[in-house]
């Protein structure tokens, strides 16, 4: 059980900065999830702290020792990749205990640790089954228990789910954060998908291009993202992000959300936007809301009436497809009722759902 640092840590391929500069540390007991999109840095980072891949830069620590020059066995962490890289000619029960074996503990003690992995993850049925046997779920599960029984500091896996369809994905995520509950371990969870890491993390962190764009709780990321990336990554359907004319007119600032179509910047923005001739708007789809009437309160409320270009009931809720400034603008209507092609509805934006990003740094203002 440990803690695990990252210092200035870098890894060039050639000319490909891979990761850049990264600083980090993972209090023990946290599940930490690594998200971006393919070739952001993701994998590259969790080989490194493995020992898989030699580091170009900075510093690793598992607990209060230092690793860069430690073998990958020698670290105390556990990998559990996406292609869960059995050994087909042996059973669970010999597949889960084989480390064990080649580091030559002893076979009462193997016997304990594989009992428990066992028991922790529902395998008692399949212990005489070989892979070819077992599903991809079960698989990716004996998987982990070969991970489990090596009692590693930390587990670091790399897009553990992505090879098992959507339904047994939601499964297997249940089961990975009722295993970090029972093990009380550090992880460290690679995937690019934004559904995952909300659902699993105690704190996401957001790569792009082999840097941190964004370290927060799965809430902070998703109700303060620090910049137009995080915003539209992080969340589905993506955040409607338009970009947008600041007018001055007398002595009011308005923002242009379409033609024909001025609000008031809302007060606590005036001074940050005084200067700037345009703007980006961000606002998600639930804070898009239709109503029956609009409201008249110009300062909490953005109120506008638009026809609808698409409506797609999914039970739940409907999405309402319409245009902004040429744009296809998603809506969430919670309270479905039938809706048509070319019907007007009205909506409603609470000003204090908006997000302002500047136009040129992208950055939350
Ligand atoms: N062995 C390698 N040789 C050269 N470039 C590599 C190698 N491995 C990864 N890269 C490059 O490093 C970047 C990060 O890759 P990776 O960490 O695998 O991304 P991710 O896991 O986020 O998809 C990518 O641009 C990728 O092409
Ligand atoms: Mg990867």
């Amino acid at each position: 059980m440990a803690k695990v640092e990252l210092k200035n840590l870098t890894k060039k391929y050639g000319d490909v900065v891979a990761v850049q500069n990264m600083d980090l540390t993972i209090p023990h007991n946290e599940f930490l999830v690594l998200v971006g999109p393919s070739g952001c840095g993701k994998s590259t980072t969790l080989r490194m702290i493995a020992g898989l891949e030699e580091i170009s830069g900075g510093e690793i620590y598992i607990g209060d020792q230092k690793v860069n020059d430690k073998d990958p066995k020698d670290r105390n962490v556990s990998m559990v990749f996406q292609n869960y890289a059995l050994y087909p000619h042996m059973t669970v029960e010999e597949n889960l205990g084989f480390s064990l074996k080649i580091a030559k503990v002893n076979p009462n003690d193997i016997e304990v640790k594989v009992k428990e992995a066992v028991n922790i993850l529902g395998l008692e049925d399949l212990r005489k089954r070989k892979p070819s046997q077992l599903s991809g779920g079960q698989r990716q599960r004996v998987a982990m228990g070969r991970a489990i029984v090596r009692r590693p500091d930390a587990f670091l896996f790399d897009e553990p789910l992505s090879n098992l369809d959507a339904k047994l994905r939601t499964q297997m995520r249940t089961e990975i954060k009722k295993l970090h509950q029972k093990l009380k371990t550090t992880v460290i969870y690679v995937t690019h998908d934004q559904v995952e890491a909300m659902t699993l993390a105690d704190r996401i962190i957001i790569m792009k291009d082999g840097f941190i764009e964004q370290i927060g709780s799965p809430i902070e990321v998703f109700n303060k993202p620090v910049n137009v990336f995080v915003a539209t990554f992080i969340g589905s359907p993506p955040m409607n992000i338009i970009e947008c004319e600041v007018i001055k007119k007398q002595d009011q600032l308005m923002i242009k959300l379409d033609d024909n179509i001025l609000f008031n910047c809302p007060e606590n923005k005036i001074k940050k936007l005084t200067n700037l001739n345009n703007v980006i708007v961000g606002i998600r789809a639930e804070d898009i809301v239709p109503v029956h009437s609009n409201n008249d309160n110009k300062n909490l409320l953005w109120s506008f009436s638009k026809d609808i270009n698409l409506a797609e009931p999914l039970g739940t809720e409907t999405q309402l497809f319409f245009k902004l400034q040429n744009q296809e603008i998603i809506s969430r209507m919670y309270n479905p009722r039938p809706i048509n092609v070319g019907d007007k509805i009205n909506f409603q934006i609470d000003v204090n759902k908006i997000h302002f990003f500047n136009y040129e740094t992208k950055k939350s203002i």
